[in-house]
């Protein structure tokens, strides 16, 4: 018996001593600080999640009273036990945050089915991936770096203040966040990505920030982008991974394209008989709060946020809907646990899907690309809103 609760101390200090540089990773990389302290911090984590069991090993060392071999936590020296409780308590965050997650999951059902899957270097024939990113994108078992899901979601989203009475309408919104242009892979996935938004029969298109990841990118990037503004009115905010280069002339660039920028003000299109207005919010990066919409007559209000940490002020300023990106649905989604990693004040609790509520709902992408090409039970996703309202 002895022997089991050592092995169990063992196990809940390196689970939980994983769980804490993950939430350190998550919450730093949801606040505005610079990418090289960002990158210090993951470093750490890169070290110490698979370090401390080394070092545990170390501390308890292998002799008798060694936890591996059946001493009591008691029998350690003062400063393991201290770190072995520390790490362990991470557990319980850990544990509260699957329960969190697996019963959300249980409720994206309702809002739709899984969509269409495409293998897009299958359907390309691109073979841009190369060096790390392209051994990891191909060799990694189950990385869907390069797949792309389109999938439909139905919210219905009942405006709380008063609105003229009008019968209920659905508007298409496609969402589309995080496209990361890096140069692996290539503009042909993203020209395959912006193909298949363009078969959706979209009202509405928002783009939810992060165009690019190296800025000699930025006209293949905007000359992608560009046909879907002939097919609906184009919005967008840009993301933290814009604001490390000249994100003024990402914006100015996007905007001489034909798509509006939206961050920190309001912009009312007229789409099916409906007055919609769009308010943007690209912090805490850059930019103003979010604009309260005090026109009366518009009878649905959207709030398009890099982050899903501006939840809280869409609540306050009651914007219906809310769409964000920035957590790439947790990049990589373990079984049973869940996603994570998601730059998030909220760490996992917001890291992909639709959550309805009052007086706002909330859809968070998964969105289409990532700095780092790893994407493990995490598809790339495309996604047309449909919203009753
Ligand atoms: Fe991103």
């Amino acid at each position: 018996m002895n022997l089991l609760y050592g092995w169990l101390w063992v196990l809940a200090s390196v689970i939980g001593n994983a769980e804490f540089w993950v939430i350190l990773v998550n919450r730093s990389h949801a606040l505005a600080v610079h990418h090289r302290r960002l990158k210090l911090m993951r470093r750490m984590h890169d070290l110490a999640v698979p370090g401390w069991p080394l070092l545990l090993l170390w501390l308890t060392g292998t002799g008798p009273d060694s936890l591996l071999r059946g001493g009591g936590l008691w029998e350690q020296s003062l400063w393991t036990r201290r770190l072995v409780l520390f790490t362990s308590l991470w557990c319980s965050t850990l544990i509260m945050q699957t329960v969190v997650w697996q019963r959300r999951q249980k409720k994206q059902a309702r809002f739709g089915s899984p969509g269409q899957q495409f293998d897009v270097f299958a359907a390309t024939g691109d073979v841009s991936v190369r060096g790390t990113p392209g051994l990891l994108a191909r060799v990694w078992p189950g990385n869907e770096y390069c797949r792309l899901e389109c999938n439909i979601k139905r919210a219905t989203v009942t405006p709380h203040r008063q609105r003229p009475q009008k019968p209920a309408a659905v508007l298409r919104i496609l969402h589309l966040s995080d496209l990361h242009f890096i140069g692996t892979p290539g503009t042909a996935y993203y020209e395959f990505v912006v193909r298949t938004a363009m078969q959706q029969q979209a009202d509405l298109i928002l783009f939810s920030g992060d165009l690019i990841d190296r800025p000699e990118l930025l006209d293949a990037a905007v000359r992608t982008l560009q046909p879907l503004t002939s097919l609906a009115p184009c919005c967008f905010v840009l993301g933290n991974h814009d604001w490390r280069y000249d994100f003024e002339e990402v914006r100015r660039r996007l905007q001489a394209s034909g798509w509006r920028s939206v961050a920190g003000s309001v912009e009312i299109f007229l789409l099916k008989g409906r007055h919609i207005a769009i308010g943007g919010s690209e912090r805490p990066w850059m930019g103003a709060e979010p604009v309260l919409v005090a026109n009366s007559l518009c009878d649905l209000t959207i709030l398009l946020s890099h982050s899903p940490d501006q939840l809280p002020a869409a609540q306050r300023l009651g914007y219906d809907l809310m769409l964000a990106g920035h957590t790439h649905g947790g990049q990589v989604v373990l079984p049973v646990v869940g996603p994570v990693f998601s730059p998030s004040r909220y760490g996992v609790a917001l890291a992909s899907g639709l959550f309805q509520g009052a007086p706002t709902t909330v859809h968070v992408s998964r969105g289409i690309g990532a700095k780092d090409p790893i994407r493990w039970n995490c598809t790339p996703e495309l996604t047309v809103l449909e919203v009753q309202f």
